[in-house]
């Protein structure tokens, strides 16, 4: 009798541990208002190019992901405090940021792209040294904006989102916007009766995206590197650039 209930604890604990194994799921940030990357579609999906990137690199590394909204302001914080295991989020890798968390290889190339109305006499970024610009709060963008103006210049209007500093820019409550050229861009392309143009400026430097980890995860963040190499080796990585960028 006893040695009954022992057997069926043992068995109990055994199927508690290896289920609680399976179960996990690693909780993925994304600051979904950044379309084409990452952003909320009529279904109240979570979809975009890091979204099937992940996914993608998830299947090769068979681990399990969930993608969950969260605001860009914090979204670091969520790797420290365990509130999130992943962050995606089309994030610049950049020394500062290193220093408080892990990336994985680059997965994608980035540059800074002013936007202005359609009759504005902005030529370049030097331009934007004394105009009211908007950013997104954080972000390279504003980085780059603080070092034209100074960090506590009163014409960086910051924003919780890129869309919505597009679409102060559409208001006429900012004469630019400095963000990142893929959002820009497909902004433009889906407010096409808004006219607004885009300049490219050569002192902007390249940037590079990573998947980010908590600082120290190195066995996580093994996985996403293996499994970003083999959606690079196989070519699904190209596909699903392909489909939100073309060739
Ligand atoms: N690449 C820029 C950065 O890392 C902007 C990223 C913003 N991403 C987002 N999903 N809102 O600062």
């Amino acid at each position: 009798m006893k040695a009954a209930w022992i057997v069926a604890a043992l068995a109990g604990g055994l199927m508690l541990a290896s289920g609680a194994q399976a179960a996990k799921v690693y909780q993925v940030g994304t600051d979904a208002a950044y379309a084409p990357f990452e952003s909320v579609n009529e279904k109240k999906e979570v979809v975009g190019f890091d979204i099937e990137v992940l996914s993608a690199i998830a299947a090769k590394a068979g681990i399990e992901v969930k993608f969950i909204n969260t605001p860009w302001e914090g979204i670091f914080a969520t790797l420290a405090n365990g509130e999130r295991d992943i962050v995606i989020s089309a994030v610049t890798i950049t020394p500062e940021r290193r220093q408080t968390m892990d990336f994985s290889e680059p997965y994608f190339e980035a540059k800074q792209l002013i936007a202005v109305g359609p009759n504005s006499k902005i030529s370049k970024f030097a331009d934007l040294k004394t105009l009211k610009v908007g950013v997104q709060t954080g972000t390279t963008g504003d980085e780059v904006v603080q070092k034209l103006q100074g960090k506590t210049s009163a014409n960086i209007k910051r924003y919780e989102s890129t869309p919505l500093a597009l679409k102060e820019l559409l208001n006429g409550g900012v004469d630019a916007v400095v963000a990142d050229n893929g959002v820009v861009v497909n902004f433009i392309a889906n407010n096409k009766g808004s006219k607004l143009k885009t300049i490219d400026d050569s002192s902007f430097a390249k940037e590079y995206y990573g998947i980010a980890v908590k600082k120290g995860n190195k066995d996580l963040l093994a996985k996403l590197n293996k499994g970003l190499a083999a959606i690079k080796a196989d070519g699904t990585y190209d596909k699903i650039y392909k489909k939100y960028f073309g060739k």
